[in-house]
């Protein structure tokens, strides 16, 4: 239900085993007022990204949910999809009766545009894959731009990269879209590979969160035991980072994260450092900064918010 403190948030997001975690926490905490899922090609290409979508909502019984698929591709690089990791179906292979919800007519860019143009209230954008159907609807109507509160973003790195030595995968899948939004001139919080080690599905999590007795802990449950198996061969014991959650976290609860304002800029002609984010940790560059970028978080905090949220699902 609809409170007069709750956030507005458009969810863009390429599902994904951490991106169906993160739709679960969202569609339930009353201090979040979900206003429609948006869909990218990202983990996967579309039609998989915006089944999977479907898939979740519909198992978790989100049926009022405005869902609508965007782009197919990314602005101006080839698609760059990720091998492995999320399973063939990019669901940790779980099958999926016939969806309940059906797609939106509109195409999600339309749909974001609208949604914003309309809006009586301040809108946040959570960005849980590449930036491309964001990008491209403040290009096709430049008007949205005042009228996002601020984008929280998943993705990019001061550091290494994980899908490149210096790029994360967000961000390196489409470039050029990061780039649009990084210069949009709202304000925008980057959470990126800093959080990897806090953010770890260790045994205890799995324990834990096993231990309640609802859809959604099972779904979370399963699709945590093969990301966990997948990661392997990254950590070297069966855990794995769980990044997209952190930014529907984030939103109920910002104090547990620690946060830098850095000027970031997308690398978007060297071919080594292709999508990486420049991030001006030291300022030297003298410039303003365009992004509160996370470079912390209490660890605990943020199991214990997933633990209650993924609790109120009867
Ligand atoms: C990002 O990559 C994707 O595979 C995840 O869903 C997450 O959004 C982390 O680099
Ligand atoms: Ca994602």
């Amino acid at each position: 239900m609809e409170t007069t403190r709750s956030t507005s948030i458009i969810l863009d997001t390429d599902p994904g085993c951490d991106d169906a975690v993160a739709i679960m926490l969202a569609a339930k905490q009353a201090c979040l007022n979900l206003k429609a899922l948006t869909v990218v090609a990202g983990n996967d290409i579309l039609p998989k990204t915006a089944r999977n979508a479907l898939a979740v909502c519909s198992y978790l019984g989100l049926d009022q949910l405005t869902i609508a698929a965007g782009m197919v591709r990314p602005l101006v690089r080839e698609q760059v999809v990720i091998k492995g990791i999320h399973g063939e179906n990019d669901l940790a292979n779980l099958e999926f009766g016939e969806p309940t919800i059906k797609l939106s007519n509109k195409h999600a860019v339309n749909l974001i545009i609208d949604i914003l143009l309309s809006a009586e209230e301040e809108i946040t954008f959570v960005a849980l894959g590449p930036l491309t159907n964001l990008a491209m609807a403040i290009r096709l109507e430049p008007r949205i731009i005042p009228k996002i509160k601020r984008i929280v973003l998943i993705g990019g790195s001061y550091g290494f990269g994980n899908i490149t030595p210096a790029a994360e995968f967000n961000i390196y899948a489409d470039p050029e879209a990061a780039h649009i939004v990084f210069t949009c001139g709202r304000p925008i919080v980057m959470i990126g590979l800093s959080i990897t080690e806090r953010v770890l599905v260790t045994k205890e999590v799995m324990e834990k969160i096993g231990s309640i007795n609802n859809r959604a802990a099972l779904l979370f449950s399963k699709l945590m035991t093969f990301y966990n198996r997948a990661n392997h061969r990254f950590f070297c014991e069966e855990v794995s980072p769980l990044y997209d959650p952190a930014a529907i976290v984030y939103l109920i609860n910002p104090s547990i994260f620690t946060t830098k304002p850095m000027y970031v800029e997308i690398e978007l002609k060297s071919a080594q450092s292709y999508g990486r984010t420049y991030c001006d940790y030291y300022g030297t560059l003298n410039k303003s900064a365009n992004a509160e970028v996370v470079t912390d978080l209490d660890s605990d905090g943020f199991w214990s918010i997933i633990y209650e949220t993924i609790k109120l699902y009867g």
